[in-house]
């Protein structure tokens, strides 16, 4: 059986967003999900994935917009 592909986007200025991604990635890839981590801003079709974990920091009570207008590019 195909493993299920999962991609992990994240919404990140400082880092900190990112390498909570990866650790998501890894963690997935252990558990044998075939996971791709990638920026948000990069992600333009989620058709190709069985399911998607997006994640953003928080400023000032707000989601980044990196985060936001993935999650509205791709609803
Ligand atoms: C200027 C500023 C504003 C922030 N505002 C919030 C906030 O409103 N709520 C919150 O929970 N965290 C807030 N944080 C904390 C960030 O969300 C946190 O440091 C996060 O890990 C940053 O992620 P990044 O490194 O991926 O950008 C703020 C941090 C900064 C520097």
């Amino acid at each position: 059986m195909n493993a299920k592909r999962v991609l992990i986007a994240y919404g990140s200025k400082a880092g900190a967003t990112a390498g909570i991604a990866e650790e998501i990635g890894r963690t997935l890839r252990d558990d044998g999900f075939d996971a791709v981590v990638l920026p948000a801003d990069t992600v333009t079709d989620v058709s190709g994935y069985d399911g998607v974990v997006l994640g953003g920091a928080l400023y000032a009570g707000h989601w980044t917009g990196k985060a936001r207008r993935c999650a509205r590019r791709n609803a």
